[in-house]
């Protein structure tokens, strides 16, 4: 899989250890994020990673800032994303089983390293379910439409 990554000042540490994670699970990874630890404003890479899910540059996204909650806030202002933020991997899972999540995102100031490699393991391997999941999702992307009519 091709895996778009991104995070802020908080995460540089973060961001190389799970790229090297991925890497070493044979994805190829794309890095957006910044690699100085001086202070900048998590909404750019947001942005970005989340431009390039949408954009079918990546096929999906992993976002790291202080809490994750920033970063996954920028990302989910983008037209057709679905970014979660985790700190465990049952509602990482799930977010793909049922929310078809194209973005996941959690916090260097939250969450160890290993903690945050096991949530990336599941969030990389569950699939969406489809079906009655899949109803929800139109329903979501119904709001999203509503709000460009404005
Ligand atoms: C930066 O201090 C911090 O606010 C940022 O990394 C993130 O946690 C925001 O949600």
């Amino acid at each position: 899989m091709k895996i778009g990554i991104g995070n802020d000042h908080v995460a540089v540490e973060m961001k190389k250890e799970i790229t090297e994670y991925l890497e070493s699970m044979g994805h190829e990874v794309i890095n957006y994020g910044t690699d100085c630890t001086d202070r900048c404003d998590y909404p750019i890479y947001g942005e970005k990673v989340a431009n390039a899910v949408v954009s079918g540059e990546v096929d999906r996204g992993i976002l790291i800032c202080g809490t994750g909650v920033g970063i996954s806030l920028s990302a989910n202002k983008v037209r057709g994303i679905r970014a979660v933020v985790c700190s465990e991997p049952y509602s990482a899972r799930l977010s793909r089983q049922h929310n078809n999540t194209n973005i996941l995102a959690f916090g260097a100031r939250v969450i160890g390293i290993e903690l945050a490699k096991m949530i990336v393991d599941e969030w990389i391997k569950a699939e969406f379910e489809g079906e009655r999941h899949q109803v929800r999702i139109d329903m979501l992307k119904d709001i999203e439409d509503k709000q460009y009519e404005k």
